[in-house]
This record gives C-alpha cells, structure tokens and sequence, in this order.
C-alpha cells in the first residue's frame, strides 16, 4: 500500500566507485560513502531532494535544542539569482568547480542564545552536525554535498542581508557527482587521489590528554 507522503525517490547508496572510506574499523556504509566531489554534472537536484536533506539536518541534536543552523538555500532550477550571488562570493578556485552544483548552501550559526543573550558557545558546532547530516543524507540519495570554507563572508553576510547575531558558516555544493574527466587535470587528480585520515590514535587520548 503506498501513501503519498512515501512517494520519494527511492534511498540507492551515492555511486562512488573507489571513493568509499577505506575504514579501518567497521562504520555504516553511509559513512563510508560520503565524499566531498568536485565534479557535478550540473543537473538540478532531483524533486523533494532539498525537502529531504532539510529534514536530516532538522534532526541534529544540539546544545540545549537550540538548533542554531540556518540554511540559505540556492538551486539553481529554482533560486537562479541566489545561485549566482552565492557562486559569486566563493573562493575563484571554488567558483570554478562549484558552478556545476545542483544547489549551493550557506549555512549559518546563531551567535547567542536567544533565552539569556549569552554567547552561544555552540552554535557552529551544532551548524556542523545538522550540515553533516545534511551531507550523509545526501549521500544516502545518491547526491554528494561539499562543505567550503573559501568564501567571502562579510560579502556573503552583506549579498543576503544576514543579520547581526548570525554568522555565515559554510558554502555547501550538492548536487549529482559527474566524471573526475569533466575536471581541468589538476582537480580531476584530486577527485580520485585516495582517500586519507590520520589514525585515532592522533586524535583520541583514551583516559586523558595524550593518554
Ligand atoms: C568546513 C569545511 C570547509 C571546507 N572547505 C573547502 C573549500 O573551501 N574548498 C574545497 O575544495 N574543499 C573544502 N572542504 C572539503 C575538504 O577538503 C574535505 O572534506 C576533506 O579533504 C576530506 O575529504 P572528504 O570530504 O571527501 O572525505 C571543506 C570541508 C569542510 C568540512
């Protein structure tokens, strides 16, 4: 028996041939195939897909439930203009890639908690959550999201009117991952470059700093 609100593109795995996480330990195949691509085929994201990738986000957990994220969302069916103001305000090195996404994002935290007005210690780690939330939902629709650092944010903050008490986080590109070949040669050799981390034993410190 289906149900209207069942009818969305079914869940297949992000096609990623030789992109998943080499993990060393055993994590959810969701995980392991979350990558950040650089090349996108420019095709808009499919229907009910940023419906959906808000919903995951919406169900990070957070600091006091806060929820301090904000998602300005620019696809470029729908928000053509946001689209190109974002574009416009990355990085040129992320500009030229990023061109070809089915959505830019611009995530953005809250400062300060609205109950007391105190520093919101938090707020962009809880915008990280819900943006990887964001990104394995993504991936568990076959699309891929990748964060940016390298934007102007005083240009992104001024092109969208965000307003004091709020700071622009991260651009994310999503979209449909194209071939590493649609690259220049330089980029197409970092999309298939293996994946790497630094072991746990550099970043966890069982029973005390540096244990
Ligand atoms: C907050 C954040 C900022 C990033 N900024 C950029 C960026 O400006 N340009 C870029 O090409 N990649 C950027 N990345 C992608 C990282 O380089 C990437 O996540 C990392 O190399 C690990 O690769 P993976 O996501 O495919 O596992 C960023 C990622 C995050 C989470």
């Amino acid at each position: 028996m289906s149900h209207p609100e069942t009818h969305h593109a079914a869940l297949t795995p992000a096609p990623a041939p030789g992109r998943e996480a080499p993990a060393a330990h055993p994590i959810a195949p969701l995980i392991a195939q979350r990558w950040s691509p650089r090349s996108f085929t420019g095709a808009p994201l499919p229907p009910g897909a940023i419906e959906r990738l808000l919903e995951a986000a919406r169900w990070a957990a957070s600091s006091n439930n806060l929820q301090p994220w904000h998602f300005i969302v620019a696809r470029r069916d729908a928000e053509p203009e946001a689209f190109a103001t974002l574009l416009g305000v990355l990085s040129p090195n992320n500009r030229d890639w990023a061109r070809q996404a089915g959505a830019l994002l611009l995530s953005v935290a809250r400062t300060h908690n609205p109950t007391n007005g105190n520093p919101l210690r938090h707020g962009w780690h809880d915008t990280g959550a819900a943006t990887a939330l964001l990104a394995l939902q993504a991936a568990a629709l076959g699309l891929q999201a990748h964060a940016m650092a390298g934007f102007d944010a005083a240009a992104a903050r001024s092109a969208f009117a965000v307003p004091e008490g709020f700071d622009p986080v991260a651009a994310i590109a999503i979209g449909e991952v194209g071939p590493p070949e649609a690259l220049p040669e330089a980029l197409a050799a970092r999309e298939t470059a293996p994946r790497q981390r630094r072991p746990i034993e550099a970043f966890a410190f069982f029973g005390g700093w540096r244990g």
